[in-house]
């Protein structure tokens, strides 16, 4: 039986998990923005049936069984509690709040109440990311030791908009570094030491920021921007090659395996192409299940990704407001 989602959010990523839902077979039955003409004019392009000029308004559909957060970064951990507090199982985006002690709040708010959250960190639920971690798995490197890993692109620099706008969670370790960060602590773990430097724009978000961190076995850098339009790759190295996870790294078509300067393999995965569908799909096993949280985007790893986030915020001295 087809599932029935909710969407909070009228932006771009809520028009490409629209169309992931009905790929998968649920349907989207109602949209919630902070505008009511916003909403309606969602609902009417997109054939949904019924709108909200509020978000936490759409908690109260009756027919809403599932929820899609696509807010902007600063009311994530309000829209996500908004679902817990209805009952209501959710999928959030990315990042899963400002900072670590909202997502901790929401989380453990998730847990009393037994509700399913997921962030949607759809990186972690791609071919290309499993293909990585199933040649780490079976030896084909050796031991990782050396992770680098970039993210870049020029954003839309009109103020208004989420990436400049620090009051909307703006800034380039949010929107895109999260990425190579989940990526190097899913292969080494979480750092124990984090050194971080990068560039402010003038609205006092971190336009560049680059990245030295070392792990218990092993060092990784990497950088996200909001000017350079770089690889968005990433190589996983040990004593016997190296891995290039080729870009763009969050929905990779496949990896690259060398040795030296030779390249021995250049693999391309089926389903690269699928891109969001396989975070709903990840949401519609999990909901079958009855769990309450992914194995393969767990609480814990948006927590730990969290906590490194808010460290280097601070050594960067990028501050959101209240
Ligand atoms: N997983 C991914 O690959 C991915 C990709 C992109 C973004 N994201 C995440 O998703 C969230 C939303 O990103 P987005 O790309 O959807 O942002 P966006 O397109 O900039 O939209 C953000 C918000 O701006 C408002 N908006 C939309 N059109 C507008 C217009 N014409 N005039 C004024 N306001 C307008 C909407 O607010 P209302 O909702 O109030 O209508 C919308 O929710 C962020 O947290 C981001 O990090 C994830």
């Amino acid at each position: 039986m087809a599932r029935h989602w909710g969407i909070m959010g009228t932006g771009g990523i809520a028009v490409a998990l629209l169309e992931a839902i009905r790929a998968e077979g649920d349907e989207v039955v109602a949209v919630s923005s902070a505008s009511t003409e916003r909403a309606a004019a969602f609902a009417m392009q997109h054939a949904v049936a019924r709108s909200y000029g509020t978000h936490h308004e759409l908690t109260t559909d009756p027919q809403v069984e599932v929820v899609y957060v696509a807010t902007t970064n600063e009311t994530h951990h309000l829209d996500v509690r908004a679902c817990i507090d209805a009952g209501l199982p959710v999928l959030a985006e990315k990042p899963f709040a400002l900072d670590l002690p909202r997502s901790q709040d929401v989380l453990a708010a998730a847990r009393d109440a037994g509700v399913f959250v997921m962030e949607a960190m759809w990186m972690r639920v791609q071919p290309g990311f499993l293909d990585l971690h199933r040649r780490i798995a079976e030896g084909e490197i050796g031991r990782p030791r050396l992770v680098m890993a970039d993210f870049g692109f020029p954003a839309d620099t009109d103020t208004t908009r989420r990436w400049y706008d620090l009051a909307q969670g703006g800034g380039a370790l949010l929107d895109v570094g999260i990425y190579p960060l989940t990526l190097i602590t899913s292969v080494l773990g979480a750092p124990r030491e984090v050194r971080a430097v990068g560039e402010l724009a003038s609205t006092g978000v971190d336009e560049q920021v680059a990245v030295a961190m070392r792990h218990e076995t092993g060092v990784s850098s990497w950088t996200c921007s909001f000017v350079a339009d770089s690889g968005v790759e990433a190589t996983v190295a040990g004593d016997r090659g190296s891995l290039r996870l080729r870009g763009p790294l969050h929905h990779s078509p496949g990896v690259t395996r060398r040795r030296g300067a030779e390249q021995l393999e250049h693999a391309t995965v089926d389903g690269h192409e699928l891109g969001y569908r396989h975070e709903v799909r990840e949401v519609q096993r999990c909901l079958d299940a009855e769990a309450i949280a992914s194995p393969a985007i767990p609480h814990a790893a948006t927590l730990e990704v969290m906590a490194i986030l808010d460290e280097i915020r601070g050594q960067l001295g990028v501050h959101f407001p209240n």
